[in-house]
């Protein structure tokens, strides 16, 4: 017989201590989270001794981004507060999960995506999970008023990441982290689009260390990407462009809750372009063999970008002082937000098409060069 406690059951169940739910709460779970932090030697060679650079594989969660741990959330207090209707804008990703959630839930699940441009796998999970789905003319940012709009007047509970169970969710990534490492990485590089993530992160290591289950905090290392840098540039861009669809935003709803945690970590938000994007993109699955979603490829962009300028060389001013001490090895992580399956035709858009041959020994044997 399964003994049902030794089973995983999904963050709220391992994390429920740190989470705003109750024995009333009712679960609504897919056993997200636990996901792999892996080690990337390729990179972590690159970087040099005195690095270790780890992947947090969140394309691993059950449907394919780390949008679930705040799904897990935000549908199992919907379904507390006996609301029968979710709704969010999104880039794509937040879709897939809420409509999963929903669906498990039994509840109603509106998407609002922008039309064109997000990512076929991501449509097809919306579909498939029985969402309404709606293409709206217009970007992400302009579905998210809408969706704020509409959920305030009507009952629909609004799962995108301004509903704050979302960000109670993916605070657990962090927790994650530290529990595999034993410790609080020395930095953490992550693609920023509405920047709710960012701020969960920094939410969930704050919070560990009060616990005392870590005793530093990592500088948080954000990248938006070039067409999409309102972050970065001060100010909201009106037509955000990039390859990376999942970050195609101009008006992240989370922006000042990212520059606290820029500035508290002292670390930075910088970003990549598409071209430096593709690159890491391509460089993850031939060198690491993690496959990938351009946005998730953001973070190895803003890694390998950090590298060049030499961020990561001499001692200096924005480095804890270790004076007295042996310089221990600094863990850097890098979290991959989806996974590569999202958007398959960017892949194949990006490589060579296979070459078509004869169906004979002689042909592959000569393509192969023997
Ligand atoms: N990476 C991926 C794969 C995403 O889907 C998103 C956001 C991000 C990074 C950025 O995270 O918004 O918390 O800063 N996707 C949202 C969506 C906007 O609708 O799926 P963020």
């Amino acid at each position: 017989m399964n003994n049902q406690k030794t089973l995983y059951q999904g963050i709220i169940n391992k994390y429920k201590r740190y989470l705003p739910v109750t024995g009333k709460t009712p679960i609504i779970s897919l056993n997200e989270g636990n996901t792999p932090l892996i080690p990337a030697t390729y990179l972590s060679k690159l970087l040099g001794k005195e690095y270790r650079v780890y992947l947090k594989y969140e394309g691993l969660n059950p449907t394919g981004s780390f949008k679930d741990r705040g799904m897990t959330m935000a549908i199992s207090k919907a379904c507390e507060e006996k609301s029968k209707a979710v709704m969010c804008a999104s880039t794509g990703n937040t879709s897939a999960s809420a409509a999963a959630y929903a669906s498990r839930a039994g509840i109603k699940c509106i998407v609002l995506i922008p039309k064109g441009n997000i990512a076929l796998g991501k449509l097809s999970q919306a579909l498939i999970h029985g969402a309404t789905v709606l293409a709206v003319n217009g970007n992400f940012d302009d579905a998210l008023a809408l969706a704020k709009e509409i959920t305030k007047d009507y009952p629909i509970t609004l799962v995108n990441s301004l509903n704050p169970y979302r960000i109670e969710g993916q605070k657990t990534a962090s927790f994650e982290i530290c529990d595999a490492l034993q410790m609080a990485p020395d930095y953490q590089v992550m693609p920023v689009g509405n920047a709710g993530n960012i701020t969960a992160y920094w939410k969930g290591y704050k919070e560990y260390k009060k616990a005392f289950k870590i005793r530093t905090l990592p500088k948080m290392l954000g990248f938006q990407a070039e067409g999409a840098a309102p972050i970065v540039r001060g100010y909201p861009i009106k037509k955000p462009e990039t390859i990376a669809t999942a970050i195609r935003i101009g008006n992240p709803a989370s922006w000042k809750q990212a520059e606290k945690a820029r500035d508290e970590s002292k670390g930075l938000i910088d970003m990549v372009s598409d071209k430096e994007i593709l690159d890491a993109y391509k460089l993850l699955a031939a060198k690491e063999g993690v496959y990938v979603e351009p946005a998730s490829a953001a973070s190895i962009a803003g890694l390998l970008k950090l590298a060049k300028r030499g961020y990561f060389d001499k001692p200096k001013s924005h480095e804890p002082c270790l004076s007295g001490r042996q310089a221990r090895t600094k863990n850097i992580v890098c979290i991959l937000t989806g996974h590569g399956l999202k958007d398959p035709d960017r892949a194949i858009k990006s490589i060579k098409e296979p070459k078509t041959i004869k169906i004979n020994k002689k042909d592959v044997l000569k393509e192969l060069g023997y």
